[in-house]
This record gives structure tokens, sequence and C-alpha cells, in this order.
């Protein structure tokens, strides 16, 4: 049986900030469904790539990389057979899916430290319009935290170039197009500047 005393000089060794907090998260997340992990993983390292070009320091990009890993949490609450539709949506079933920002909000907020304060507050503006036309609140520009537009970019270059079960995949040239096109309306151009700066290396003829 461990004295209270050996538990106090254990934990007095343990670094302030739980820096892996997202993965038991994600974890539960891969039994619900692996394939949004991948979307995940790929929004994480998008996000992360854009936020080196607008000269984030290496520890912001390490929360916005598990802020961005969360980003899509609040789906989980909602039923499989609307997330994972084939088909189009009703407005009903639109309305309930709008809701994952709201469930994701509310659930990431519950923990207090940084990393989850930033998941929190992406989860909820991930899906926001610089000219104010997203959800959940309609909120524009730079109203919009620059984390949740740097996301906005990453969520949805990875969700075009993935094959999903409503969708086939758009090749790279094309979904980079797409968010060239959207500057402005849909995304920040200055987030999206960084973007064709971080797909230079990896798309160099697209
Ligand atoms: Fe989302
Ligand atoms: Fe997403």
């Amino acid at each position: 049986m461990l004295e209270l005393s050996e538990l106090n000089s254990t934990f007095r060794f343990l670094p302030p900030m739980d820096f892996d907090g997202c993965t038991p998260w994600l974890t539960l997340m891969g039994f619900w469904n692996t394939e949004e992990v991948r979307h995940a993983e790929g929004v994480a390292r998008w996000s992360v790539k854009i936020a080196t070009e607008l000269g984030w320091s290496a520890l912001q990009c390490e929360e916005l990389r598990q802020a961005a890993l969360l980003h899509d949490i609040g789906k989980m609450a909602l039923p499989q057979s609307i997330v994972f539709k084939p088909g189009q949506l009703t407005t009903e079933e639109t309305r309930m899916l709008q809701q994952h920002t709201l469930f994701g909000m509310q659930v990431l907020g519950c923990v207090q430290n940084p990393v989850f304060a930033m998941a929190a507050q992406v989860a909820m503006t991930h899906h926001e319009r610089f000219d104010g036309a997203g959800y959940p609140l309609g909120v524009s520009g730079k109203n919009i935290p620059l984390a949740g537009r740097i996301v906005a970019v990453a969520d949805v270059f990875d969700a075009l170039t993935r094959t999903r079960v409503y969708k086939e995949a758009w090749s790279a040239k094309d979904a980079i197009e797409f968010i060239q096109k959207e500057s402005g309306k849909q995304f920040d151009p200055e987030v999206v500047q960084a973007f064709l700066k971080a797909t230079v290396s990896e798309y160099p003829l697209a």
C-alpha cells in the first residue's frame, strides 16, 4: 500500500500540463469510427502547417494540433445514421448535425487547461465563415478566433480530398483551387495565403 507521502513525491515530478490529454478522447473516437480519426489527424497536420506559416511558436502549434484533433468530437453525441448518411440530409438532420459544434464545446470546456480551452474554442468555431454566413453563431472576420479560422481551412481541405460515404475524394489541385476561390468568403484571406504557402512543399505542381 502506497503511503500518501510517497504519492506526493511521485506526483511532484509530473509535468504541469498534460500534453497528451487528447489521446483517450481520440481513442474513444476510433472505437466509434476509424475514418473520423484519420480525418482528425489530417486536419491537425494541416492546421499545424498553416500555423507554422503564420509564425506560431512550437508550443502554440502543439496546443493547436491537439485542439484540431478534437474538432469534431461533438459528432459522437449524434446518431451515426445522420453523421454518416450516404444521401441528402433533411433540414432537421442538418440542424442536428450542426449541433456537433456546441456539443464539442460543451464537453471540451469541462477540462480546465490551455489545450482544452483552445479545443473548446475550435470545436465551437470551425464551421463559422469569414463572411458571417457560417454556424452556429454566424460571427464573422476577426471575431472568429484565429485557431478556428485556421482549422476551418484545414478541415475543408482534408474533407474534400478524402472519400466519404456521400462523396468521392477531390484531387488536391481541385481542393486547393476551391479554398483559393473561397478566400474572403468562407475563409480568412491571411489564413488562405498561409495554407497556399504550406501546400507548395507537398503539392509543388498543384
Ligand atoms: Fe465539424
Ligand atoms: Fe471536420
